[in-house]
């Protein structure tokens, strides 16, 4: 199995590509929705998902865009069945374990985001050698946020930044939005300009609530497995129509 479908510029791509989001972000629903209208257990929704995820990361790679950041995994999803929890890291695993053989030559960084530490050692080395590989590497950037959560990152990042605070390293009043992302799991990447939802839920789910400050959503009813090169042309598109202001006018 590759890391990616195949080297080639993409074929379905229609979009006007020189005016791209330079981030986007996907919320990777609706597997286990996948599955049961085929009467599939869950966790090949998963597997179908994983697919999808390959499919997307390649394409946006093809045409040039810069960062995509996906949500494997949140913080929440521990309350989910064992087996189903522990499919999902299967997946993650096998796919981290595929990837870093490759990432360098399929020119993709991969980057794991989120809490780590609940994770099993061998996992958590595998993610640690994924991401040192990453820091050599300089093109397409694919981030997977796993054990993530919005809130627990922001309480983290305002943990830290207070111990610096009684330790006289910092002081309150240096705190600006730039320094508090630098404490944030995604310090170094620019904000996520579009993010999108598939499977129809119009909610955001914890998911990168600092840095989405500014970002637009875009929501279909697709479900993640079946989203693929088309739909994400549509999402980009509707994304190059929309007025963005920044709060100006
Ligand atoms: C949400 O859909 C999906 C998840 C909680 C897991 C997503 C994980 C993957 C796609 C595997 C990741 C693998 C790689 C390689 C990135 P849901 O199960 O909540 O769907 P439902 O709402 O239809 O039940």
């Amino acid at each position: 199995m590759t890391l990616f479908h195949s080297k080639k510029k993409s074929t379905a791509g229609t979009g006007d590509f020189n005016r791209l989001p330079r981030h986007i972000a996907i919320i990777m629903d609706g597997n286990g929705r996948w599955a049961q209208r085929r009467g599939l257990p869950r966790t090949a929704g998963h597997a179908a998902g994983a697919e999808a995820f390959r499919t997307i990361a390649t394409y946006c790679r093809d045409i040039g865009l810069p960062y995509l950041t996906v949500y494997a995994f949140s913080t929440e999803n521990w309350s989910r069945p064992p087996e189903e929890v522990a499919a999902i890291m299967r997946l993650l695993e096998k796919y981290l374990a595929e990837a870093i053989e490759k990432m360098e030559r399929e020119n993709m960084r991969l980057r794991i985001l989120g809490d780590l530490t609940p994770l099993a050692p061998e996992f958590r080395d595998l993610v640690t050698r994924t991401n040192r590989i990453s820091e050599t590497l300089h093109d397409f950037q694919a981030n997977i946020c796993l054990n993530y959560g919005g809130r627990d990152e922001i309480l983290k990042a305002a943990s830290v930044f207070a111990s610096e605070c009684l330790e006289g390293k910092r002081s309150p009043s240096s705190l600006t939005p730039e320094l508090f992302s630098s404490y944030l799991t995604t310090a170094g990447l620019p904000d996520p300009d579009l993010i999108i939802r598939p499977s129809g839920e119009i909610r955001v789910s914890n998911f990168l609530l600092w840095q989405s400050a500014y970002a637009e959503y875009y929501f279909t009813d697709t479900l993640w497995p079946d989203f693929g090169k088309e739909e994400l042309n549509r999402a980009i598109a509707d994304f190059q129509g929309r007025s963005r202001r920044f709060g100006g006018i």
